[in-house]
This record gives C-alpha cells, structure tokens and sequence, in this order.
C-alpha cells in the first residue's frame, strides 16, 4: 500500500510502487481533472504540484510522494493564488477545447507562488512546457498577469 496525501486527504492505494501518479490520480482515484497528453514530459497536461512545484505526473512514480502534498486541478482552486487564476481564467475566457488547461492553470499557479509578479519573460519561461494545440497563450498571459493583481 502506498498513502498519499492529495488535495488535503489521505489516501490509501494499493498499486506497484513504480505506477506513475497520473495513473493513480485518474484511475484509481477517478481525479480525472489532471490529463493524459504525451507521457513523455513534452505537453504539461499532467501537471500537479507537489509541495508546492509544478510536475509533470506521467513520469512520476507515485511512490516518490509518500510524505509529501500533492495538490491536482480539483483542488487548487481552494489555494492561494490557485483561486485567483481560475477566476482571472473564467474572467478572459482562456479555455477553447480544455483539454490543455488544468496543466496550463497549475502552471500559472506554482508560477505565481513562486514569483507574485512575473513579467513576460517569466511568465514564457514558466509557461514553456505547457502546450497549448488551440493557440491560447496570449489570454493565459494575459489571464496570469490579471491574477497577479487580483
Ligand atoms: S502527459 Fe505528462 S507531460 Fe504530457
Ligand atoms: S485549449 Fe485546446 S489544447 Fe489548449
């Protein structure tokens, strides 16, 4: 068994040490909100954070955060800045198809945790490994820096 803490709760799983958390979260805790794109580190689809810091849950074991506090799309919205990007989101309209954006939010997040008010340059470096086939960066830029103000 391994325990994990997501989102505020402890959970109990029963799965290889070696299975990577996004399968954990989607299949086995039906946290379904944190996407499957590539598998290999290359879209940000995956992306949770873990203490705190973005990472991409496809290529991490889930045995690799026992002890540590995973927070995924469901619940950042109750974090500080997590909830005022969803509403800097909501208030430019970011999303077309969705199915890049929980990575894209949980990005803005650990960015803006770590830096309360990036400039373009930052927000482009932090954003790099986020990919969006719609097109949608300039309102993700323009939504973080709404955010940052909020
Ligand atoms: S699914 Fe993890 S980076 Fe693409
Ligand atoms: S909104 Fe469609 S891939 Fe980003």
């Amino acid at each position: 068994m391994i325990d994990l803490s997501i989102n505020g709760e402890r959970h109990s799983v029963d799965v290889p040490e070696d299975m990577p958390l996004l399968w954990v979260l989607r299949d086995v805790l039906g946290l379904t909100g944190t996407k499957f794109g590539c598998g290999v580190t290359q879209c940000g689809a995956c992306t949770v954070h873990v203490d705190g810091q973005a990472i991409r849950s496809c290529v991490t074991p889930a045995s690799t955060v026992v002890g540590s506090e995973v927070v995924t799309i469901e619940g950042v919205g109750a974090t500080d800045p997590g909830g005022r990007v969803q509403a800097a989101w909501l208030e430019h309209q970011v999303v077309q198809c969705g199915y890049c954006q929980s990575g894209q939010i949980m990005s803005a997040s650990a960015l803006l945790a770590a830096n309360p008010a990036p400039d373009d340059a930052a927000i482009d470096e932090a954003m790099s490994g986020n990919i969006c086939r719609c097109g949608t960066y300039p309102r993700i830029r323009a939504a973080i820096k709404t955010a940052a103000k909020a």
